[in-house]
C-alpha cells in the first residue's frame, strides 16, 4: 500500500511536469488555441498562479503551476472542478452510464443542479457541456441552462488518463466560486495573473457574455481595470485577454497592448469562424 503510494505519487509527479494536460472541457473564449502565441507571452518567472476567469483553464492546464488559485463565478463549472479533483473516479463511473440521444438529454437537462449530490451535478455539467449545441454552456436571466441538444451521435465525455492528471495538478490548487475581484485578496508580489473576462463586444450583438445569469457589463469591466491596477501596485505579473475595441484599447493605453490573430471556434456561423484580431495586456515586458 505504501510502495503503491510512493510510486503513484512519483508517476502523477512525472506526469504533471511532463506530460500536457488537454482542458477537459468546451468552452465559448476557451483560449486552447492561442496557447502557441501566448506562451510567448507569459512572464518567465513567478511564484504562485491565479487565473480568477477560469472557464476551461486552458493556460492553467498548459503552465501545471505548483500553487495556483481558481476562481469562478459558475458554479457548476467550479463544483466540477472539485468533483474532478477529489473524486474522479466516481465522476467517470457515473457519466459514462448516460445515453447520448434527444430524449435522455432533456431529461437531464431538466434536473435541478442544487437537488444534485455534489457528483451527480458534476457528471450532469459534463454531460450537457458534451453534448449540447456547440458544446455551449448558456443560461438565461434566472440561471436555467438552455442551450438545445447537438445531435451527436457518439461523444467522448473524458479521457482518462487525461483526467486523472488534471485531478491531481487540481490537488495544488485553491478553487473558489466567486466573483473576480477575490483575487486581490489571494494575490502577493511576484505573483501570475491571468484575467480573461468575457469579451468587451466589439458590435451590439457580438460577443457571447451569459456564462453567467448576470452577463458582463461595462461596469463589470472597469471593475477589470481596477483590478489590473491593484494588482500592478502590489507587484503581480498580470496578463489579461479581451475584444480589439477602442473602449478597451484607450482603458489600458497605460499598459503593454500586443494583439494576436485567433480564430473563433464556438460560433455556428461560417463567418464567424474567421481569424480576428484580438488584444492582450501585459503590465510587463
Ligand atoms: C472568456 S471565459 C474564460 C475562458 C478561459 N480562459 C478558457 O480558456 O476557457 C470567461 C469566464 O469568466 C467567468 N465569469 C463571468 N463573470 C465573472 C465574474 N464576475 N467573476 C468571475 N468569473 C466570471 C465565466 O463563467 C467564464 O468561465
Amino acid at each position: 500500500m505504501v510502495i503503491w503510494r510512493i510510486l503513484k505519487l512519483m508517476l502523477f509527479t512525472e506526469l504533471t511536469t511532463e506530460i500536457s494536460i488537454k482542458p477537459l472541457i468546451k468552452w465559448a473564449g476557451g483560449k486552447r488555441n492561442l496557447l502557441k502565441i501566448y506562451k510567448k507571452l507569459f512572464p518567465k518567472k513567478f511564484n504562485r498562479y491565479h487565473e480568477p476567469f477560469l472557464g476551461s483553464g486552458a493556460v492553467f492546464f498548459f503552465l501545471r503551476p505548483k500553487k495556483a488559485v481558481l476562481i469562478d463565478k459558475n458554479e457548476e463549472l467550479i463544483n466540477f472542478y472539485e468533483v474532478v479533483r477529489d473524486h474522479p473516479l466516481e465522476l467517470m463511473e457515473l457519466v459514462s452510464t448516460y445515453k447520448v440521444d434527444k430524449d435522455f438529454y432533456y431529461q437531464i437537462r431538466e434536473l435541478d443542479p442544487k437537488k444534485l449530490s455534489k457528483i451527480e451535478r458534476a457528471a450532469r455539467f459534463l454531460y450537457l457541456n458534451k453534448t449540447a449545441y456547440n458544446g455551449l454552456w448558456r443560461v438565461n436571466s434566472k440561471g436555467k441552462f438552455n442551450v438545445p441538444f447537438g445531435r451527436y451521435k457518439k461523444v467522448k465525455f473524458f479521457d482518462r488518463e487525461n483526467l486523472l492528471r488534471a485531478s491531481e495538478l487540481l490537488k495544488n490548487a485553491v478553487i473558489l466560486h466567486s466573483d473576480f475581484e477575490e483575487v486581490t485578496k489571494y494575490a502577493q508580489k511576484g505573483d501570475f495573473v491571468y484575467l480573461d473576462p468575457p469579451y468587451y463586444p466589439i458590435s451590439e450583438t457580438s460577443n457571447f457574455r451569459n456564462y453567467t445569469s448576470k452577463g458582463f457589463s461595462k461596469e463589470d469591466h472597469l471593475r477589470v481595470y481596477k483590478v489590473f491596477r491593484t494588482l500592478t501596485e502590489k507587484g503581480c505579473y498580470v496578463m489579461l485577454s479581451n475584444s480589439n475595441s477602442p473602449f478597451i484599447r484607450e482603458l489600458f493605453k497605460d499598459f503593454v497592448i500586443t494583439e494576436v490573430f485567433a480564430n473563433r471556434f464556438i460560433n455556428s456561423k461560417a463567418e464567424g469562424r474567421k481569424p480576428i484580431i484580438e488584444l492582450v495586456i501585459r503590465n510587463y515586458e
